[in-house]
């Protein structure tokens, strides 16, 4: 793979589909082969232990909880924090309710409500009504969703101070708050501040150390004490309690511990990509709104739609994403370097 950056990338095609493509790094393998191992969900697993610890410290909450997916983790939080029956007030492009719906509805029993939001923002007045009134019928909010880094919104980053503005309001009306931070490392990267300052107003937070951080499995769920302790009953019910399981602890420890600050090269190489995509055709991207590793091209405008986009790209040995008709998602990682964002300008051009 062009880029590739250690011996464990795989061969061939440019994957701009996603982060999660991402092989785990010689250093995880080699963590993995020897990591201390238990029974996590009998008597303990040291190394799971180990990784709970870091990404609670990480992200300023007291405990968290190691746990398969991502998906697993926003699920446990709803089932923790909010009783069925009850709306979970969310931005409708939030990754919750484009693709988590069925789990959300179907497992936990919980009503999603829209809010208005731009760029992965609440418009606050609308929050306010929200977290005020419950339509007729319905027993009201539960739980309100943040998510940063913003996968529907094109890697946007949520600012600070709307995390705490709705942290404010929700909190005034007694209503949790979860973040959704599959990849808020990313937004960290992004803004120049630790996790925990982002996370510091929400009661609970999921991050996955799958994604652009390389480990090959797993994300954590942290807040309190109390509510990781109540996940952690959760988790066991939904067949999510592991065994050995610091052999991919082990990988997220070094995720945690040696994977984040490179993710401003991913940024970097995504803004290379908006600015020459954008130098082919404007309307594709605004190289402004690049801020994490993730560009959605608007082809709307184009002579193809999005799944002809991809099919053209892919016969240049070029990986991406079709999103609906008009949208193509593009995702930048560890196996991707500048020239390869160079190979993947070249070929937009070439198929255009
Ligand atoms: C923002 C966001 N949240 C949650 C998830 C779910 O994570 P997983 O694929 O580990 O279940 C994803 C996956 O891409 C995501 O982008």
């Amino acid at each position: 793979m062009s880029g590739a950056t250690d011996d464990h990338s795989s061969a061939g095609a440019i994957d701009l589909r996603s982060d999660t493509v991402t092989r785990p790094t010689a250093a995880m393998l080699e963590a993995m082969r020897t990591a201390p191992l238990g029974d996590d969900s009998r008597d303990g697993d040291p190394t799971v232990v180990r990784l709970e610890r870091l990404a609670a410290a990480m992200v300023g909450k007291e405990a968290a909880l190691f746990v398969p997916s991502g998906t697993m983790g926003n699920l446990l939080a709803v089932l923790a924090h909010v009783r069925p029956g009850h709306d979970v007030l969310v931005d409708p492009l939030a990754h919750l309710a484009t693709s988590e719906i069925a789990g959300l509805v179907g497992v936990a029993g919980v009503v999603p409500r829209s809010v208005a939001s731009r760029a992965g923002c609440y418009d606050l007045a609308a929050l306010a009504a929200a977290l005020a009134t419950a339509p007729a019928g319905r027993v009201g909010a539960g739980l309100v969703w943040l998510e940063t880094s913003h996968n529907g919104a094109g890697g946007r980053v949520v600012p600070v101070d709307h995390v705490g503005e709705v942290g404010a309001m929700a909190r005034r009306r007694g209503v949790p708050v979860h973040l959704d931070g599959a990849r808020l490392f990313n937004a960290a990267v992004a803004l120049g501040v630790p996790a925990a300052t982002i996370a510091a107003p929400v009661d609970s937070v999921m991050v996955c150390v799958s994604k652009g951080l390389s480990a090959p499995v797993g994300s954590l769920l942290a807040g309190s004490v109390a509510f990781v302790a109540r996940a952690r009953a959760l988790r066991r019910m939904l067949g999510g309690a592991m065994r050995q399981a610091g052999v991919i602890a082990a990988a997220g420890l070094v995720a945690l511990e040696t994977m984040i600050d490179r993710l401003a090269q991913d940024h970097a190489v995504a803004r290379r990509l908006a600015a020459g995509l954008a130098g082919l055709e404007k309307t594709l991207v605004d190289p402004a709104t690049v801020e994490t590793n993730m560009l959605r091209l608007d082809v709307s405008r184009t002579r193809h739609d999005a799944e002809a986009w991809a099919a053209a790209l892919a016969r240049h040995g070029i990986l991406v994403q079709a999103s609906g008709a008009a949208q193509l998602r593009l995702v930048t990682h560890r196996h991707i370097d500048p020239a390869a964002a160079d190979r993947v300008i070249a070929a937009f051009a070439a198929a255009a």
